[in-house]
């Protein structure tokens, strides 16, 4: 079990989430889902909606709960939806809610045929102070037969290097 190692992720219908677990069976730690005060509407095109004007605006919601402190974690994996081409709202919350310097970041993301577009610009400018790895990158079926997708990202970015170092 690696202790230093932190799975956030937000999931709007599953996808993500999935994709987390997936990875969490691979690397261990601990596994958070970000979730806004107010969720989402349940209908899809009002939750479409919604995003485009958030993100239009730079909004970003308040979370339902925090961790109170990333400290002990070296390495973050963060998880989001790609939603009109950029990270998903409550991803944007999380990731502006701490100091986040210093940590090594390993990006998830799923989507639903835009693939990465502006989704690794957008966490790289909210986390300017951490060491950005590539993105896994998987389409929104792909996540459950995702085990070789993801072993193959973790061999890549060669986490272990990273395990063990406080
Ligand atoms: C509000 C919203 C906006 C989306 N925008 C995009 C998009 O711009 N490009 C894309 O490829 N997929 C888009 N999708 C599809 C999702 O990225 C895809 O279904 C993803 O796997 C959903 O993850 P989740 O199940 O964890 O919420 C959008 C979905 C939603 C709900």
């Amino acid at each position: 079990m690696e202790q230093n190692i932190l799975i956030a992720y937000y999931s709007w219908s599953g996808n993500t989430r999935s994709l987390a677990e997936v990875i969490h069976r691979f690397v261990k730690g601990v596994l958070f889902e970000i979730e806004p005060q107010t969720p989402y509407p349940s209908s899809y095109d009002e939750t479409v909606k919604q995003a485009r004007e958030e993100i239009r605006k730079g909004f970003k919601p308040a979370l339902k709960s925090k961790l109170e402190t990333v400290e002990p974690y070296k390495i973050i994996f963060i998880g989001s939806p790609n939603w009109w081409g950029t990270v998903a709202p409550p991803v944007a919350s999380f990731l502006s809610m701490y100091d986040l310097s210093g940590k090594v970041i390993a990006p998830f993301f799923t989507h639903g045929g835009g693939g990465l577009q502006r989704m690794l610009t957008a966490v790289k400018q909210l986390c300017p102070k951490s060491i950005v790895l590539e993105p896994l990158v998987v389409y929104e079926e792909g996540v459950h037969t995702a085990e070789t997708s993801v072993s193959a990202w973790l061999k890549r970015i060669n986490i272990e290097r990273y395990f063990g170092n406080p």
